[in-house]
């Protein structure tokens, strides 16, 4: 749903709780049940998503996909998703700036309408984010793309199939030659494609549907176009996200956060690192717990594509880095601007220092920009409450952790940044023992 503008705004009081235990349930990620939703525009008939989480962003995307004469019922865990006889080729402006969603759609409204507008694409401020590798492909499969001050404009009577070699393995970029090549005259061979979890879960959806997709090693993926595509159904993997993040709460706090939902092979690298430190795990087939006998030790820890550290990760880290012993290391390599959090948190006491140069492992594209993507943090930090603005998503989680183990009372602001992406949140940490109330305050300049 679009948000109206308020003058006050929800915040979260947390009081230091002690220990953080008890057992969480993820359901799918925000990061792959808006790509699916998108997705199901192009069958003909229903696609059913089940394990759907109830986030902001779902609501936000229901909301444009039924502005395109889109059917969407969202109940509980299931979403179904209708495409009507008639739609629109134009995403309304009111989207502007609320998610990176409406730049997917570009390719499926191409094959449902021969044209389309989607406003300025939003989401975190956590770097340049550009849409020059989804515009340079869509132009390579024959559109027309124009973009303007309010958005996009794209045309196409029928998208072709094209040679693309992605300058970087973007996520989303490889989602939009996806979405287009599904239904393209032709085949599309797309090199140093993201092979993220997310997007492999895209491509077996878009396989269900009736597309023929063949994954190929050295980050190539070969699409044939069909003519059409049918719904289908499917139910989402567990967020790794989600999972990792309730698995520090209880590290943090010296409790233990036992994790359903989320197999142990989309938190191989997660796994691995937090065991470095000094964490031990009971990982089973149905959950996964993790605890710290004795205090964890610092590491040194670079983010990168799949199967690497993932960047979303490093948020969540960052925390449990400064309640760890010893000296930290964080080198962000995917986005130039994701340590944008680190302020919120330096308020509340975390010793965390920024750096433009690579630190902890083989410079990145990023070593010849003023961009400051690696950290030093000192731990053990002794953390303390205080009035903190919520920059992103995954931000906005880290600062609940640390508020969790602050002396004194914090304020946090800007939430709803936090369940644009999260599964209810507010109940998960509550059922974990956080002592958290929800108050309304006026909204801060800025916030
Ligand atoms: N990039 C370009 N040009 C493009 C596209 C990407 O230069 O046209 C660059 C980006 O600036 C960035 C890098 O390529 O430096 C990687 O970006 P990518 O396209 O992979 O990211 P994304 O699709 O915008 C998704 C998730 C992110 C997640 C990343 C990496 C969604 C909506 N977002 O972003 O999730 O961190 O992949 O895995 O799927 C989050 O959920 O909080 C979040 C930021």
């Amino acid at each position: 749903m679009v948000e109206p503008s308020t003058t006050t705004e929800e915040v979260w009081r947390i009081e230091p709780s002690g220990r953080l235990q008890g057992d969480v349930f993820v359901r799918g990620s925000k990061n792959a049940v808006t790509k699916h939703m998108v997705a199901a525009m192009l069958g003909r008939g229903e696609s059913t998503i089940h394990n759907a989480p109830e986030v902001g962003d779902v609501g936000i995307t229901s909301a444009m996909l039924e502005s395109l004469g889109i059917a969407v019922e969202a109940k509980g865990d299931t979403i179904r998703i209708t495409p009507g006889d008639t739609i629109e080729s134009r995403v309304p402006l009111a989207f502007t700036g609320l998610n990176r969603i409406p730049i997917l759609m570009l390719g499926p409204l191409l094959h449902l309408t021969g044209e389309a507008f989607v406003p300025l694409v939003g989401g975190d401020p956590i770097g340049q984010r550009p849409v020059d590798f989804h515009v340079e492909a869509l132009r390579a499969m024959g559109a027309e793309v124009e973009l303007g001050e309010a958005g996009i404009t794209a045309k196409a009577s029928r998208l072709r199939g094209a040679r693309i070699e992605l300058p970087y393995p973007s996520v989303g970029a490889t989602e939009t030659i996806l979405l287009s090549a599904v239904l393209a005259e032709g085949k599309t061979v797309v090199r140093n494609a993201a092979m993220e979890p997310e997007v492999i879960e895209l491509a077996l959806f878009l396989q269900r549907m009736g597309a023929l997709i063949e994954l190929s090693p050295d980050r190539r993926i070969v699409v044939e176009g069909v003519p059409r595509l049918h719904g289908a159904s499917t139910r989402l993997a567990g967020d790794r996200l989600e999972a990792f993040s309730y698995l520090v709460a209880g590290l943090i706090s010296g409790g233990e956060v036992r994790v359903h939902g989320c197999h142990q092979d989309r938190l191989v690298t997660a796994i691995t690192t937090l065991a470095r430190m000094g964490a031990q795990f009971h990982i089973t087939d149905d959950w996964i717990s993790a605890s710290a006998p004795e205090r964890l030790r610092g590491a040194p820890v670079q983010t990168g594509t799949h199967p690497g550290f993932m960047t979303d990760w490093q948020t969540p880290l960052m925390v449990l880095f400064t309640q760890a012993e010893g000296m930290s290391v964080l080198h962000e390599t995917v986005f130039d601007n994701r340590l944008v959090y680190v302020p919120a948190l330096q308020s509340m006491g975390c010793e965390i220092e920024v750096f433009s140069v690579c630190l902890g492992g083989p410079a990145c594209r990023f070593h010849d920009s003023n961009s400051l993507h690696s950290a030093i943090v000192r731990g053990v930090s002794k953390l303390r409450g205080a009035d903190v603005t919520l920059p992103d998503v995954r931000a906005g989680f880290s600062a609940v952790l640390a508020a969790a183990v602050a002396e004194g009372s914090t304020t946090l602001r800007g939430v709803r940044h936090i369940e644009r992406g999260y599964h209810r949140p507010f109940e998960q940490f509550t059922s974990l023992g956080l002592r958290i109330q929800k108050d309304q305050a006026p909204v801060h300049a800025g916030s």
